[in-house]
């Protein structure tokens, strides 16, 4: 993640010019993924710890947690040339979905994907999207992305008022990429990987309390996931 997120005024036309590879067939064996994903500060993790404590389902980072082993985790955010940030990230998210798939349960719910790598480098610039998927265009057919990923939504404000009280290293993390124009880059990157593919919704999580986000996402649970999470 790079110091200057600001620096360039992306061109729409790359995003709408770019479109996701195929990635590897939902497998049927192993268990099923759902990612929760959005920007800082939407309410992503203490979604997943709710849906966890609801659904009776594990989750679990989407990055395999050696990666975020402290000083290693700062380097490749605050200081790694992009494209080794990425690559550095989408190896660890790679390695978990690696990991989960001898697991035992029939769901497990992710606290972010892939999906956040690419979101905060087309977030800085959209043809960064297209170099990262060029770059794993040659591999998609091996890589297997989360049957159902939901977006949380908020405002930048809103995100900002969350996590106001971090403080630390994760805060200082956070403020590299705390502007307003990020914030709805990332969105924007978000509504086109939607656009890409149906496993990609949305929860407002903005106007909503912690429990209503868990009752909407339920919701989206029981329709796109009925075998699962019956109604
Ligand atoms: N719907 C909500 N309404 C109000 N506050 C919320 C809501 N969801 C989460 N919060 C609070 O906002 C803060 C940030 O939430 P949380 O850590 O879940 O966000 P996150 O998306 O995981 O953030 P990060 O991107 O930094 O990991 C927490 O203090 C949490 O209690
Ligand atoms: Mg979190």
């Amino acid at each position: 993640m790079p110091a200057n997120p600001d620096r360039t005024t992306p061109p729409a036309a790359v995003l709408q010019a770019l479109s996701l590879p195929r990635f590897r067939e939902p497998s049927t064996s192993g268990p099923i993924t759902v990612a929760i994903e959005g920007p800082n500060g939407a309410g992503k993790t203490t979604l997943c710890r709710a849906l966890s404590r609801t659904l009776g389902f594990p989750w679990c980072l989407g990055t395999d947690e050696a990666w975020f082993a402290e000083p290693l985790k700062v380097r490749m955010i605050r200081d790694a040339e992009w494209y080794a940030s990425a690559m550095f990230f989408l190896s660890g998210c790679f390695e978990q979905t690696r990991a989960l798939r001898t697991r035992p349960d029939r769901l497990i719910i992710m606290d972010r994907c892939l999906w956040s790598t690419l979101a905060v480098h087309a977030a800085v610039q959209f043809d960064r999207l297209e170099a990262l998927i060029a770059m794993v265009q040659p591999i998609a057919r091996q890589i297997q992305v989360p049957r159902l990923t939901i977006v949380l939504e908020a405002s930048f404000d809103t995100c900002q008022s969350r996590i106001a009280n971090k403080s630390g290293t994760a805060r200082a993390l956070d403020e590299l990429t705390a502007t307003p124009a990020f914030h709805s880059r990332e969105r924007e990157f978000y509504h086109w990987l939607s656009r890409q593919t149906p496993a990609v919704t949305f929860v407002d999580a903005d106007v909503a309390t912690a429990d209503e986000v868990v009752h909407k996402t339920l919701d989206l649970f029981k329709t796109r996931l009925p075998e699962i999470v019956g109604t």
